[in-house]
């Protein structure tokens, strides 16, 4: 990209190679324009001291019903669906879900989670060495979170089948200009999902779980069907359970995905996760740092705001560049370096302060049980071919993971 086209450079339109390696332009922004203008009234912030101070700042809302109306059309089941998750409301909504589900995700809970998700990686692995073309996205990366996010539902196994689809379709709407047919599919996904939710919802209400453990349970008993304060709404209880699959899903599956790319092609890192499987714990928090699996985020100003000297007036809409933040050569030594030995490591690929993600002991426990059983089984794994990117600048991951166990 010429140094003119900074200036001009969109994450609607990016330029040519920004989605195979978004790295350098990042580099460049955070360097030459901190505080870049995307379009009228809407800012990316590249620095990582930036990007933490917009997690923490009292005056930044995650309320997306004016940013989302036009672009989603306002009373679509695609609006409803992401106005009404946790992660796009302020208080007191925010702070009514977030309490009931972080209950639910406390330590015994993700505990309980260890010894299934040992038994299913063992089961995935050894599937693998049948498959003619193994792929480790299809047949690795993405049976893991909907299983784990299933279970934590307790959603039967035959009703898992569509989630995967339901959740793309669904997270799709969230890319900067999502097309016509995107948008199409995106709410036959929420229709689809509630559908399959009410039934689920309506055979917990007559077999209540644990609510100690069980997310859904604990959501239904604080869901008394109307708007009194701590109680969910019908809506709320729905599009909160979707936006837990929607959200514990992709994000995971990219850790995994992206995690073992990072480790394949800076090979001697691998090496190092093979014959130092104590490094596992150090290792995902570095592959969440290098290739971040949720690369923005997004608030807007309530009132005037200030990043980097540059005052940002109320109303305007701020991305946050958590992929960007995360290779600030201010906070990382070497920071387009892979180290899975790397501490202290200050990523922010959970995010930070009032919203950061209520799921990330799970995603780690993911990571660690994957990557490192994966290293420990196939210490020859290798890429077999070109990897399928995903091409959306939001999500970042790979559908095709062509591999050769060795
Ligand atoms: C590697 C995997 C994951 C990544 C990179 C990730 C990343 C994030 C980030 C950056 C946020 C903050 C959004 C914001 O501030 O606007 C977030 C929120 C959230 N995440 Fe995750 N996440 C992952 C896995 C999970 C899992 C496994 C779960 C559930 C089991 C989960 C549940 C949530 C929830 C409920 C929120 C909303 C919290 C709130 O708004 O208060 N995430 N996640």
């Amino acid at each position: 990209m010429a140094a003119d086209d900074l200036e001009s450079f969109s994450l609607a339109n990016p330029p040519a190679g920004f989605v195979d390696d978004p790295y350098p332009t990042y580099a460049r922004l955070r360097a030459a324009r901190p505080v870049h203008r995307l379009a009228p009234g809407s800012w990316l912030l590249t620095r990582h001291a930036d990007v933490l101070a917009a997690y923490r700042h009292p005056a930044l809302s995650s309320d997306k019903q004016a940013e989302f109306a036009p672009r989603l059309g306002a009373g679509s089941a695609i609006y409803q669906h992401h106005t009404t998750s946790l992660v796009f409301s302020d208080p007191p909504r925010h702070t009514r879900v977030r309490r009931l589900l972080m209950g639910a995700l406390n330590q015994r809970a993700i505990a309980r989670m260890e010894a299934p998700l040992v038994a299913l990686v063992d089961g995935l692995l050894d599937r693998l060495a049948d498959q003619a073309a193994p792929d480790l996205i299809q047949h690795f990366a993405a049976e893991i979170p909907v299983e784990v996010i299933g279970n934590l539902l307790a959603m039967p196994h035959a009703e898992r089948g569509p989630l995967r689809e339901w959740s793309l379709a669904i997270l799709s709407a969230l890319e900067p200009a999502p097309p016509p047919a995107v948008l199409a599919r995106a709410n036959a996904a929420v229709d689809e999902f509630c559908a399959a939710l009410r039934g689920l919802v309506a055979e917990r209400r007559r077999r209540p779980g644990d609510p100690e453990v069980d997310v859904l349970t604990r959501l239904i008993q604080g869901h008394a069907g109307n708007d009194g304060d701590g109680e969910l709404t019908e809506a709320e209880l729905l599009h909160n359970c979707i936006f837990l699959l929607n959200a514990g899903h992709e994000t995971t599956t990219n850790l995994i995905g992206n995690g073992a790319h990072a480790l394949l092609v800076h090979r001697a890192q691998w090496e190092r996760l093979v014959a130092e499987s104590a490094l596992v714990g150090t290792a995902v928090e570095e592959l969440l740092r290098f290739e971040s699996p949720l690369q923005l985020n997004n608030r807007q100003a309530r009132e005037d705001v200030t990043f980097s000297g540059v005052t940002l007036p109320a109303g305007s809409y701020i991305t946050l560049g958590i992929a960007a933040a995360n290779r600030d050569p201010a906070v990382f030594e070497r920071p387009d370096e892979l180290d899975i030995g790397r501490e202290p490591n200050r990523h922010l690929a959970f995010g930070q302060g009032a919203h950061a993600c209520s799921g990330m002991n799970v995603a780690r426990l993911e990571g660690r049980l994957a990557l490192g059983a994966l290293a420990a089984r196939y210490p020859r794994l290798a890429l077999a071919g070109p990897p399928e990117r995903d091409r959306r600048v939001r999500f970042r991951g790979f559908r095709r993971l062509p591999v050769q166990l060795g």
